[in-house]
């Protein structure tokens, strides 16, 4: 990649237009930089001396419009990332695939970035023993070279990001540092090329779903593909389907998407958002001890908590810890779920993850003011944790302050930019 000029940093304008145009991006999630530094390497691909000629090229040609967007788009993706959700979607599938005179239960991923995702709802219904015939995936995303990596499904250790990498041992084989996924759950995916802000491209994609992931896409777009994005999913999703969206998602969403019954707080299925019930959060006075790791000031003060598991805190993963407190959330048992991350931070210090699911809980919760806090505490811990800006980006927008939104949406493509250069 070429190093950033002078001219980069001014941004490309038309390049910006074209993008959130053809693909609904919202330039200031990844950063104007990001964007002018992708027109300049068209530019020295192509061997022009003006953004603008870059532009004409992508507006004129498809390919090359595909090149520019391959050029900006965040493919990052893990597999059974939030693996919670794949738990709860593959009990609702294997139920529905078990019902008599029905047929397999259809499943879709998109974007589906390298195949990850798909993949893992695959081996996540494979091992909990729904039977190949009895389900089918699509997948989609608009980055060929996504496609390609889904396609080779070979994968390096940068795809294995949980403590528990049980399944990688059940469905890959090892070979020096690539891990190549069994034919067994290759075969459950078929993945296309689907732009999802093009209805035309989705014509394919006629009939409802029974389930549809649509993960870490809305987070970058503007309002206006939001709202078209939304339609879409409106109509892919089957009256009584279950969309599954990302961690900082679901407030994007309109009233009609609710957590689905004792489900999930990220998977969603149709109904009227009502103040249902919820375990009341209590208010929480201040401790007298500090916890033990840096920043301990910024953490929050905390009165021991019931945990639930049988297991002391400090004895669990913090991953155990995560899934724990992720099904309290998915269940609605918000106060169980903080009460569980808590314990664990007060026994094994704080840890951004903690902080970042607490943030999610209280906004499921209603409880925008202690989400945030929240949030600023897992930056705090990780300065680089952009799911944490983009949520507070969020809340600023809920609450009118158009200009920490956009601070917040500047600092996160900030790190998306470091990232992207490293
Ligand atoms: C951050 S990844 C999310 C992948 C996966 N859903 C997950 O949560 O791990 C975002 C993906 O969206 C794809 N994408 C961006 N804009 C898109 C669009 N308009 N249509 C289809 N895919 C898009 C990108 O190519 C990228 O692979």
């Amino acid at each position: 990649m070429t190093s950033p000029t002078p001219r980069d940093l001014v941004g490309c304008p038309a390049a910006e237009e074209l993008l959130a145009r053809w693909i609904g991006l919202d330039a200031g999630t990844i950063g104007a930089a990001s964007i002018a530094r992708a027109v300049r390497n068209r530019m020295d691909a192509l061997r022009l001396t003006e953004p603008a000629a870059a532009v004409d090229r992508a507006l004129a040609d498809p390919a090359e419009r595909d090149r520019l967007v391959e050029e900006v788009v965040v493919g990052e993706s893990w597999f059974f990332r939030d693996p919670q959700v794949f738990a709860f979607v593959a009990r609702f599938v294997a139920a529905r695939a078990s019902l008599p005179d029905r047929g397999p239960v259809r499943i879709l991923s998109a974007p589906c970035a390298g195949g990850e995702e798909p993949y893992s709802m695959a081996m996540a219904l494979l091992d909990a023993g729904v039977a190949a015939d009895r389900f089918s995936i699509d997948a989609v995303d608009v980055s060929h070279a996504a496609l390609d990596r889904a396609g080779r499904a070979w994968y390096s250790a940068n795809a294995f990001r949980n403590a528990d990498l049980a399944f990688r041992d059940r469905w890959f084989q090892r070979e020096g540092s690539l891990s190549t996924l069994d034919e067994t759950v290759r075969r459950q995916v078929r993945f296309a090329w689907a732009n999802l802000l093009d209805e035309a491209a989705l014509a394919t994609l006629a009939a409802a779903y029974d389930v549809v992931f649509c993960r870490n896409l809305l987070i970058y777009l503007t309002t206006s593909a939001r709202a078209a994005l939304e339609r879409t999913l409106d109509r892919l999703v089957a009256a009584d389907g279950l969309l599954v969206v990302g961690a900082a998602e679901p407030p994007i969403l309109g009233g009609q998407w609710i957590p689905a019954g004792d489900g999930s707080v990220f998977a969603l299925r149709r109904g009227i958002r009502t103040a249902a019930p919820v375990e009341p959060v209590r208010p929480q006075p201040r401790a007298t001890s500090a916890p033990p790791t840096a920043r301990a000031d910024a953490m929050p003060a905390t009165p021991a908590a019931p945990v639930t598991a049988a297991v002391p805190p400090a004895a669990r993963s913090l991953d155990e810890v995560l899934r724990e407190a992720g099904t309290l959330a998915n269940a609605r048992r918000f106060a169980a779920a903080l009460a569980v991350c808590e314990a664990h931070a007060r026994s094994a210090g704080p840890a951004p993850e903690l902080f970042f699911l607490m943030g999610m809980v209280h906004q499921s919760a209603g409880d925008p003011d202690r989400a945030e806090g929240c949030f600023h505490k897992t930056l705090y811990l990780d300065a680089s944790h952009d799911e944490a800006l983009l949520a507070l980006a969020l809340l600023a927008g809920q609450r009118g302050d158009a200009v920490m939104a956009e601070h917040y949406r500047r600092s996160a493509a900030r790190i998306h930019d470091r990232k992207g250069t490293a």
